[in-house]
């Protein structure tokens, strides 16, 4: 039988499903039922900047009322009171002790000493790898995407150099070469890259005239936005690739590792399928290298990257072109 064995940034996994970052493992008791369902690793509820500011604003009793920046956090996080961040370094120690499998804490923050510090105060509780959330939503005008880039790897490198555990880097897609970035964090130091975050989009119902949040469960068809870049990124960078988003089922995760990636992060699948479906997954990739005799992740990781496919152009823009211009060739399978 083969072995699901891989590794994220340096870390032994026992197989490749990695439970990503959600309110599924923010509490103890569904973190040991993950473990039990058979992840590879689980990513902790992110510690938020938010969290840690406002924790900060009431040592300091600096809460005046009609205060903006108090106002947006408290309504981002109604329950504060009970979230701040020792008590969440307080919870990441304790998961970190309650399950034998990888933990990862994930932090995102925005300020670069906030950053800093907080990853090393997550490190300090004894995880065995941070996830560093870039999550960061465009809404100044006279910020050039270029001076984000370079806020973001100087935080890589300051990170890098304050903490020993390996570090993961969690991106959205929305930069204009996420190549090129990817490229420059790989050689700052980051271990690992999460292909992609999946950002909290507003909506707008129509009866209320209302704006609202709501969550933001991904389709199975998402995943082939972060198989595109794995595949482009497989023997290009030293970095492992976990990939995120959309991967429901076991043939998402082998399609994934064919792409090249060694791991894949799991969320909208756990709550929709329930977290036993990890099982299912695994299972289901055991099957699929039993059958065709592959006895390790690695026989077959990266084969169908662009730097191994038969068909490099699949990943570029010649394919684009070709789907274009025979659009009979791809509509005909459709109508059949
Ligand atoms: C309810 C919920 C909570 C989430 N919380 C976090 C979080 O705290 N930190 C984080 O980095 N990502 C968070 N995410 C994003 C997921 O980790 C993941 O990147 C995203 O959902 C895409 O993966 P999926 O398609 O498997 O859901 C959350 C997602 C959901 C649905």
């Amino acid at each position: 039988m083969g072995s699901l064995q891989t590794r994220f940034m340096g870390l032994q996994l026992s197989n490749p499903l990695v439970a990503g970052s959600s309110d599924l493992t923010s509490n103890v008791d569904s973190i040991k039922r993950i473990e039990e369902a058979g992840a590879g690793a689980i990513v902790l509820k992110s510690l938020f900047e938010e969290q840690i500011q406002l924790e900060r604003f009431k040592l300091e009793e600096d809460l005046e009322a009609g205060n903006d920046l108090y106002g947006e956090m408290a309504t981002i996080f109604p329950k504060l009171q009970h979230a701040g961040a020792k008590e969440h370094l307080m919870w990441v120690k304790k998961a970190r002790a309650a399950v034998k499998i990888p933990v990862i804490a994930s932090l995102n923050a925005v300020t670069r000493a906030t950053w800093v510090e907080y990853a090393r105060q997550l490190a300090d509780q004894g995880v065995d790898a941070l996830e560093l959330n870039f999550f960061a939503t465009p809404r100044d005008f006279d910020v050039a995407g270029g001076s984000v880039e370079d806020e973001q790897l100087q935080i890589v490198r300051e990170v890098r150099a304050a903490v020993k555990v390996p570090l993961a880097v969690k991106l959205s897609v929305f930069y204009s070469n996420p190549l090129n970035i990817i490229g420059r964090l790989d050689r700052e130091g980051a271990g690992g890259f999460v292909l992609f975050n999946r950002f909290f989009q507003p909506d707008i119902n129509t009866e209320t005239e209302s704006i609202t949040q709501p969550f933001n469960f991904s389709i199975q068809a998402d995943n082939r936005l972060p198989l595109r870049f794995v595949g482009l990124l497989h023997g290009k960078i030293k970095a492992d690739v976990c990939a995120s988003t959309g991967i429901m089922t076991g043939a998402d995760v082998i399609k994934m590792i064919l792409a090249g990636a060694s791991s894949v992060q799991v969320v909208t699948g756990l709550y929709r399928q329930g977290v036993k479906s990890i099982r299912t997954m695994l299972d289901e990739i055991t099957r699929w290298m039993n059958a065709r005799s592959y006895d390790s992740i690695d026989a077959f990781r990266g084969k169908l990257s662009a730097k191994n496919a038969k068909d490099p152009w699949a990943y570029t823009r010649a394919q684009y072109a070709k789907m274009l211009l025979n659009p009979k060739e791809f509509t005909e399978s459709v109508k059949s």
